[in-house]
């Protein structure tokens, strides 16, 4: 989405020479031919290697079959219509549009703006702004993982007024809790019956959104002067929702983990209204992004003293049990408080969890967080392994190595600016200022590949002047996708980096993309990269396939006008893949009425696809 656009990182962590002067091509920049290219040391020395390692809770396996890219790629010339357009190896179909029951009895929003739903029905409707997910897949008798049922989880980031509301600012209350009700997230039973997917009306499905009732856990709750930062020791009762719900995770122990990204905008200021330090740096303003729930519900109104602090209560990691209807989303402290973008899950040495997070905004950082000690001891122990360990941000040097800072209240160049471990958490963009680390040209989605390269997409920096060996190019239009190979099977506090694919250096090519944002590292060693952004040569947003051994780059789907293409989740044998159309068309009927036919009396709303081989094999393939 455009919020992440506005700098609020003011600090000088630009301290990198210039090292690029020219632009490379595309042959020097794949495949870690930059850093040879550019001099930098390759990885090895010091920095361990990194064993093969599985991901935690994948039900997904490795196939035995070498690894292809072998489908019919979209062409250019092809992929910029009114409707999606898809490899002729391939087929979609369209699913849980914004509007979809999660329930029987309720009727579908189908985008005739003459029936929108109310607050209420949208409460027990799949929501807008579909984005990252995950599908939980079935278990069968036999104790295997169904790749024909499950519960998937999906996040919906945001939905401007005009398309959710048919106005640009709410009216009443009503109006709020219908914008309210649209955000936050589904957890809905799939099943498919005769080659096609559909809702299963389970007891599971539910919705999250911004009204649902939440709880925090970790450090920052565990003291009465942390739970002042959140106004927990006076209204703990009030903790509620989730919004902006941009990519996600998930955890070796079955749970969904939500990132609340652009939570920022959702508030604004009826009165008088300063904003300190922190909240600048965190991107409040009088005005927010237009939503206007501030004139109608007072918690969402910055100078507000019944609710305050309430801005704090967003920004964080939220985890959420599918299996557990009555159970709260937990917000995870320890992970801390930024624009979380996704939450990339592996398992470390000795067992412990790491989750790789990007902060999605221009010059603003990646972060990982290492659980304290082996995820089964501690849930053993009756301890969430998301509420003990260190977090870290990246620093990274231009000869190709790199350093996780830790956030530690015991490191003297916090203790001289925070008085609490919960303050760093919950300032956590702050704390990384302050211990120098790199700012970078927007990270978005992480994902960790098997052979133990984190891979992490920067979208795009339009405001950069000075660029740095990981940031190389000034200004920075199209993003680009760096990795790395953490020291300590991922738990140590070093790294070695090399930068995958500069996207300008696709332009010009069959291959074209720009503005990468969405990955995900398939078991056999394919990248799958989603973008959000303007493609060059009139193409819409695109699901492309990398191989990351050759670097051969293939068009697997284009959306429609307007659109991005975002969140990816896959059946245990990846015959299914699931990926989003969020925004198509804006909002406007004029430029696509997807996924309704062309005939210009819906509006479009954002829907699913299922993708699939037409001949049954692995997607991707
Ligand atoms: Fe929600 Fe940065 O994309
Ligand atoms: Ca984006
Ligand atoms: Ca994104």
């Amino acid at each position: 989405m455009a919020h992440d656009d506005q700098p609020s990182n003011s600090s000088d962590n630009r301290t990198f020479a210039d090292i690029l002067e020219t632009r490379l091509s595309r042959r020097e920049v794949m495949l870690g031919g930059l850093a040879a290219a550019a001099g930098f040391l390759a990885a090895g020395g010091s920095i361990a290697s990194t064993r093969q390692t599985a991901k935690p809770g994948e039900e997904i396996t490795a196939s035995r079959e070498e690894a292809r890219i072998d489908f019919e790629p979209v062409l250019r010339t092809d992929g910029g219509g009114p409707m999606p357009a898809i490899s002729a190896d391939y087929e979609y179909q369209v699913l849980i549009p914004w509007g979809t029951p999660l329930q029987p009895g309720i009727a579908e929003y189908k985008g005739d703006p003459a029936t929108r739903p109310t607050a209420a029905q949208q409460a027990d409707m799949i929501g807008i702004g579909h984005d990252g997910m995950w599908l939980f897949p079935e278990r069968t008798r036999g104790g295997r993982s169904s790749s024909h049922s499950g519960i998937l989880c999906i996040n919906h980031e945001f939905g401007r007024n005009p398309h959710v509301l048919g106005k640009h600012s709410p009216e009443n209350l009503e109006d709020v809790r219908l914008s309210q009700h649209a955000h936050g997230v589904s957890v809905v039973a799939l099943e498919e019956r005769a080659g096609r997917w559909r809702v299963a009306y389970s007891p599971l499905n539910r919705r999250v959104h911004v009204n649902t009732p939440v709880a925090f856990s970790g450090p920052v709750v565990d003291t009465a002067a942390g739970r002042e930062l959140l106004d927990l020791n006076r209204r703990a009762h009030d903790a509620r929702g989730t919004v902006n719900n941009c990519s996600s995770g998930h955890t070796p122990w079955g749970t969904y983990l939500t990132c609340e990204e652009n939570f920022n905008g959702y508030f604004g200021a009826t009165g008088n209204w300063t904003a300190t330090e922190a909240r600048q740096r965190y991107g409040f303003s009088r005005n927010g992004f237009g939503y206007g729930w501030e004139k109608f519900d007072a918690r969402f109104d910055l100078p507000s003293q019944a609710f305050a602090n309430e801005d704090n209560r967003f920004g964080w990691v939220v985890e959420i049990d599918p299996h557990n209807p009555d159970a709260k989303p937990v917000k995870r402290t320890a992970l801390g408080r930024f624009k979380h973008e996704g939450a990339a899950l592996t398992e470390g040495k000795d067992g412990r969890v790491v989750v790789y997070m990007g902060d999605d905004q221009r010059f603003d950082y990646i972060y990982k967080f290492v659980s304290a000690d082996n995820w089964r001891s501690m849930q053993a122990r009756g301890a969430s392994p998301l509420d003990e360990g260190r977090l870290y941000a990246a620093r990274f040097n231009d000869d190709g190595r790199g350093e996780w800072l830790e956030l530690s209240i015991d490191n003297p160049v916090l203790t001289a600016r925070f008085a609490t471990q919960a303050e760093v958490l919950t300032y956590a963009r702050l704390a990384a200022d302050a211990l120098g680390a790199t700012p970078m040209d927007r990270p978005e989605w992480t994902s960790v590949a098997p052979d133990g390269h984190v891979y992490c997409t920067l979208t795009n920096n339009s405001k950069r002047s000075k660029a740095n060996a990981a940031n190389p190019l000034a200004p920075n239009p199209d993003g680009h996708i760096i990795r790395w190979r953490d020291s300590e099977q991922h738990t140590g506090t070093t790294f070695a980096w090399d930068l995958f694919l500069i996207a300008e250096s696709t332009h010009g090519t069959e291959e074209t993309f720009s503005d990468p944002d969405g990955i995900w590292a398939d078991p056999d060693g394919r990248l799958f990269i989603q973008t959000d952004g303007n493609q060059q040569d009139g193409l819409n947003n695109q699901l492309l396939v990398a191989d990351t051994r050759s670097g051969e780059l293939r068009r697997l789907l284009t959306g429609v006008h307007g659109d991005e293409i975002t969140g990816l989740a896959i059946t245990p044998d990846r015959r299914n893949l699931f990926c989003n159309t969020q925004h198509p068309g804006n909002g406007d009927p004029t430029r696509t009425n997807f996924p309704a036919a062309p005939d210009g009396s819906t509006i479009p709303r954002d829907c699913t696809f299922v993708i699939r081989r037409k001949d049954g094999g692995i997607v991707g393939s």
